[in-house]
C-alpha cells in the first residue's frame, strides 16, 4: 500500500482508550500497586509520522513500471488517464483564459511525476512542454528523453523551487502529496500561485481516506497520509485556495479507495 491507488480500509481500528503505566524507580509499577492512573495521551497526528527519507528508500526500491508506481494496480491507468483528460476539458470549456479554441496549453507541470505515466499518457497531448518534479532518478530516467520534457526537478515537492520566470499553465499534483505533512502542503500550495498563470489551475488528484471515524490514516509502507475530503478542503482553505470544479473518478474497482481531483486557483 502506498499513496498509489490501494485497497480501502475495512477493519475498525480498536480505540480504547491508552493507559500510560508509570514505572518507579524501585522498578514497581502503578499498576502493581493498584493505582493504574488515566494519563491524557495525545495521539500523534497521522502526518507527523512521515518521514520523507523512509518514503525516499521505499520508492527508491520499487520497479520504475506503471505497476510499481501503482502499487500494483496497473489496470487503472487507463481508465485515470481518460478521467483526467475529461476533467481538464471540462476545465477549459468554463475558461476564459484557456478556452479550447486556444489549442495546447504552452507549460504544464507534473509533480510526484514517477515514471511519467501521466505526462506520456495525458500531459504531453494538451500541453507543449511537461516540466517534471520527482525526486526518484530511476523513476524519471524513463521519462527524461520524451520530447515534450522540459526541465526535470529531482526533489520533493517541499523542496521544489521552479526555475525564476517559470509559469504554468496547469501543475498537476497526482498521489504525492499525501507524502507531505498537512503543513507542507498547504506551504507548498501557498508557493504556486506566483508560478502559475493567470486563470491557470493547480489540479490535486488523490485517494480519499474512507476512515469510520473520518481520520486521515498513515501508511507507513511509503510513509505517506491518505487524507479525507474533509480534510484537504480545510488545508486548501488554509493555503488560500478555491475549488473551481471537482470530480470523483469513475471506474476504479469499488475496493479501492475513492478518488478525487480538485482544480485549484488562488480566491
Ligand atoms: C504513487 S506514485 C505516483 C506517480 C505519478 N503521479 C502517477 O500517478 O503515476 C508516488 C510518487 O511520489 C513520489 N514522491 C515521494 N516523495 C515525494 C515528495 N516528497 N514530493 C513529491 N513526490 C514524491 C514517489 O517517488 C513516486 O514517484
Amino acid at each position: 500500500m502506498s499513496t498509489s491507488p490501494k485497497r480501502k480500509l475495512d477493519t475498525i481500528a480498536d480505540e480504547q482508550p491508552l493507559k500510560k503505566t508509570k514505572m518507579h524507580t524501585n522498578g514497581h509499577t502503578d499498576d502493581d500497586e493498584e493505582m493504574a492512573e488515566e494519563i491524557p495521551f495525545q495521539k500523534p497526528t497521522p502526518d507527523s509520522q512521515i518521514n520523507h527519507a523512509a518514503a525516499i528508500a521505499y520508492w527508491s526500491t520499487t520497479p520504475a513500471t506503471v505497476d510499481g508506481v501503482l502499487g500494483g494496480y496497473p489496470q487503472v491507468s487507463r481508465v485515470d488517464l481518460q478521467g483526467s483528460a475529461n476533467f481538464l476539458a471540462k476545465l477549459r470549456r468554463q475558461s476564459k483564459h484557456f478556452p479550447p479554441s486556444k489549442g495546447k496549453l504552452r507549460t504544464v507541470a507534473d509533480c510526484g511525476a514517477g515514471i511519467g505515466r501521466i505526462t506520456k499518457g495525458f500531459l504531453q497531448n494538451v500541453a507543449e512542454t511537461v516540466d517534471i518534479v520527482e525526486p526518484v532518478t530511476s523513476f524519471t530516467d524513463q521519462v527524461k528523453d520524451e520530447p515534450c520534457v522540459g526541465k526535470i526537478y529531482n526533489v520533493g515537492l517541499e523542496e521544489w523551487k521552479p526555475d525564476n520566470g517559470v509559469v504554468y499553465d496547469v501543475v498537476w499534483n497526482q498521489w504525492c502529496v499525501g507524502q507531505l505533512t498537512d503543513a507542507q502542503l498547504v506551504e507548498y500550495l501557498r508557493r504556486l500561485p506566483a508560478v502559475v498563470e493567470e486563470g491557470g489551475w493547480i489540479v490535486v488528484k488523490e485517494n480519499l481516506s474512507n476512515n469510520y471515524v473520518g481520520e486521515d490514516v498513515y501508511d507507513e509502507t511509503d510513509s505517506s497520509v491518505t487524507r479525507t475530503d474533509d480534510k484537504f478542503r480545510k488545508l486548501f482553505e488554509e493555503a488560500g485556495l478555491r475549488i473551481v470544479l471537482t470530480e470523483l473518478q469513475k471506474g476504479f474497482p469499488k475496493s479501492l479507495y475513492p478518488v478525487r481531483a480538485y482544480a485549484l486557483q488562488p480566491k
